[in-house]
């Protein structure tokens, strides 16, 4: 199988998922990273490791479905058979999730359906959680959605401050995403409405 990855920013699940792949712990080839911000660092990380990687800027498009479009075709390019969402902040557009069904995977720095949105570590800190964690799902049309694939708990201690917050979980996600890849990979993940069945 061939999948891209899609990221907007530093990059650490992406890096977590090239060093996954070249360790052979995901038996997949990762064709291309594409970015929709010009200096994400993750696109500095996919030429070190000798990937495609390409920017495309939405302010070249009229409208979401129209960047879409022109990233499904460079996917389409790449002979992509699923698609990653590693620290992609930008929704997808229906016409970009009918092209992918239940091929497209997400990682999300909180325990779904807690604190969805754009700052779901800082929400669960303030929130004052004793527990918080990364979720895998499925890409579907509403956002932080679909059916939940992986999570890790990880504790909120005392002492813990933002920063050391976001670090625990970061860690908890370069756990969990290459291996719910690799369970999708191998064809474990069995979809049940809105449940994902782990087949041994
Ligand atoms: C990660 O924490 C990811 O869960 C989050 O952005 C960060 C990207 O870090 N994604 C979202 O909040 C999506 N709603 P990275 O660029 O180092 O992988």
């Amino acid at each position: 199988m061939n999948f891209a990855v899609l990221a907007s920013g530093h990059g650490g699940n992406l890096q977590a998922i090239i060093d996954a792949v070249k360790a052979g712990k995901i038996k997949a080839q990762l064709k291309a990273v594409i970015s929709d911000k010009k200096d994400a660092y993750a696109l500095k990380r996919a030429q070190q490791a000798g990937i495609a990687a390409l920017h495309i800027n939405p302010k070249d498009f009229p409208d979401r479905e129209s960047f879409d479009r022109c990233v499904v075709e460079r996917l389409q390019g790449f002979g992509v058979d699923f698609v990653v969402l590693a620290g992609y902040m930008r929704l997808v557009s229906i016409y970009f999730i009918q092209q992918y069904p239940h091929r497209i995977l997400n990682i999300h720095p909180s325990l779904l359906p807690a604190f969805k949105g754009m700052h779901a570590i800082r929400d669960a800190f303030e929130h004052g959680v004793k527990v918080t964690g990364p979720t895998v799902h499925f890409v579907v049309e509403a956002a932080d959605d679909g059916p939940i694939i992986l999570q890790e708990a990880v504790a909120i201690a005392p002492e813990d401050s933002l920063e050391s917050l976001e670090e625990k979980v970061h860690q908890a996600e370069h756990r969990i995403f290459p291996q719910a890849i690799d369970l999708f990979v191998r064809g474990k993940l069995k979809i049940e409405g809105r449940r994902v069945i782990i087949t041994g």
